[in-house]
Order: structure tokens, then sequence, then C-alpha cells
């Protein structure tokens, strides 16, 4: 059930999240299937929606203000200046919990991971409902994250009312930042880039080795397309035949290919960082779902701002973590 965003069906989206029932909503990044934060048995019914394992816990949404700090112990003085340059916005926080924190929410973690996004349709539900919203994104676990109303109600068979908020501005998942030691350290690469995050926060750590998984969004299987996936090394112009059937995902829109795939989307012509995160699920999405494409190829993007983000997600949905 797809819903347009009117005073009505945002009232009604409201009522329901507050009788314990889900909800996806649209955020800037992703799609989130949403439930009462504090109500462990709302908060339930989302992971048997995803069909996502106990172990990993989810990102608390909380509307602007300063409300989210009755979730935490305390913030360290070097997060404020992040809160106060990227919140509403696509940077999540790991931080000390309270106890009035359902342990299912953080998979019985001593911290909860806390996100104020920018979509105004989700702003005004979190309003409405009055109480934080426990989100993960909309899809099946493992799965590609949806980025627009109509991917939710594929992920879903239509058992789930979505709020249509339009295709996500960002389409990367949120930037999640465990904010518990000195320094600010990266669980999830995403929607905030490395650099934006280090010009407010100076030197930012990059938790990227395998034995350091304390973020299970960093698992190998995350953001799968349901056929082979293989990553290119070098640009897709380089390479002199394709296996039959193949849809290559190209960064950008460089002519002079040497061989023609079976079929090629873009993510954008002119190789705008920004726009290619927009595109990226929905592109992936597409070629996943093309009958006449059996197998995958991508190029990565370059190695700089959100760049990083979309190599991470490709690598991801081709297995290598
Ligand atoms: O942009 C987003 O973050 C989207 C939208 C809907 O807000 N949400 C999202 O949620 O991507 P999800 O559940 O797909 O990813 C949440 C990530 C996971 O990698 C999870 O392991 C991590 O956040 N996380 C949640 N709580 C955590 C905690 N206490 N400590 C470490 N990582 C945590
Ligand atoms: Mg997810």
């Amino acid at each position: 059930m797809i819903w347009q965003p009117t005073a009505e069906r945002l009232e009604e989206a409201a009522a329901l999240l507050r009788a314990g029932e889900c909800v996806a909503l649209p955020t800037e990044t992703v799609y989130g299937l949403a439930a009462d934060a504090l109500n462990p048995e709302a908060v339930l019914k989302v992971f048997e929606r995803k069909e996502r394992p106990a172990f990993d816990p989810l990102i608390v949404h909380v509307p602007e203000g300063d409300g989210w700090r009755q979730l935490v112990r305390g913030v360290p003085a070097w997060a404020e200046p992040l809160v106060r340059a990227f919140w509403p916005g696509p940077l999540t926080l790991v931080l000390p919990k309270k106890p009035s924190v359902p342990d299912l929410v953080t998979s019985g973690l001593d911290s909860v991971a806390v996100r104020c996004p920018a979509h105004p349709v989700m702003q005004r539900v979190l309003g409405l409902a009055a109480r934080p919203l426990a989100a993960p994104s909309a899809n099946k676990f493992g799965r590609i994250s949806p980025t627009r109303a109509g991917h939710v109600e594929g992920e879903f068979g239509g058992e789930i009312p979505v709020l249509d908020g339009g295709p996500c501005s960002i389409g990367l998942e949120s930037t999640v930042v465990d904010a518990r030691g000195d320094a600010p350290r990266i669980l999830r690469l995403g929607g905030l880039s490395l650099e934006e995050l280090e010009k407010v926060a100076g030197p930012v750590a990059l938790a990227v080795s395998e034995v350091e998984l304390r973020s299970p969004g960093m698992l190998k299987t995350h953001y799968a397309p349901r056929k082979p996936l293989a990553l290119l090394d070098g640009p897709a112009v380089e390479v002199v035949g394709w296996k039959p059937g193949t849809g290559l995902l190209r960064f950008d829109g460089r002519p002079g290919l040497a061989a023609q795939p079976q079929r090629t989307a873009v993510l954008s012509e002119s190789g705008d960082l920004r726009e290619a995160a927009a595109g990226l699920f929905a592109r992936l999405r597409e070629l996943d779902g093309d009958a006449s494409v059996c197998q995958l190829a991508a190029e990565q993007a370059p190695a700089r701002g959100l760049g990083l983000a979309i190599n991470d997600r490709l690598r991801k949905a081709a297995g290598l973590g």
C-alpha cells in the first residue's frame, strides 16, 4: 500500500506507530521500516518483517531538538559540533544507552545508534507519533536498500503501508560514527563523506578491519543483488569482451566502450558523485530485475567523497565485504 503523504495519511501513519504497528517511511538516505523504538513488541515486528537476525541492532530516529539526549548517557564534547553541523542529516551516532532503550533495539549492546533524519515526511511523522522510531532500511535482510516507495512495496508485497516521499535525495544509508571514544570512528561509510566529517571533527578513523566488526552493517553479505556481481578493476572502456547477458553498471558515461554488454546503466553521465550515489540502488535493482541479464558487472567510483561509500556498497553487493 503506497500512501501519498497527505495530512490524513500522516496522522494515520502516526496512529499506527503509536499502536505498535510498522510503517515504511521515507528518509533522505533510504526508506526505513519504522516502529515505536520504546515498544519491544513493535520492534520485534520489524525484525520479523525484515527477517533480520536479532544480533543486528537498529538505528533510533529522533525529531529535531534535544529530546534524543534522554536516550543516551552523555555525549562527548567532540561530538557536539557534529550534531550541530549535520543534524538533521545522514549521520548516525553510536552512544552509550540509557536503560529506557529496549535491549531488543540495540541487540543487547550497551550502546544505541541515534539519527535525526532530514526528510520532511519523516520529521512530520516523528512529531505526530511523539516517540523515537526504530527504523532499519526497509528491505529484507541482506538485500539492496530501497530508495523509492515502489522498492519497498516490492520487498514486502504490499503488506505494509509505505508513505511516498519521492526518490531519496542521498540514496546511501547514513554514515555510522562511533561516538564513545576520544575521537570519531566510522563504523559504516555512508551518505555523509569522510571529508565532510573531518572538516568539522578533525581526523576521523575508519573501522575497516574484519576483526573490528562492531557494526553488522559491515557484514559481507549486505546489499546483495540476486544475480552475481563482478567488480571491475579498471574502467569499462578497457574491457574487450563481456560474457553474454552481462548487465553493466557504469560510474560515468565516458565514450569508447570497446564492446557492448547486453545492457548498460550509467550512474552519472558527468561523473558526479552525489548523482551517482542517489541512483546507485535503483540502477542495481533495475539491472538485477532485467530478465535479459544473467550477471552484473560494475565499475568502481573514484575513491574520494561519496565514492568511498559507493565502492563499499558495490564490494558488499559483490560479496567481497
Ligand atoms: O540511513 C540509514 O541509516 C537508514 C535509514 C532508514 O535511516 N537506516 C539503516 O538502518 O541503514 P540499518 O538497520 O539497515 O543499518 C543500521 C546500521 C547497521 O550497520 C547496524 O549494525 C548499525 O547501524 N548499528 C545500529 N546500532 C548499533 C550499535 N549500537 N553499535 C554499532 N552499530 C550499530
Ligand atoms: Mg540495511
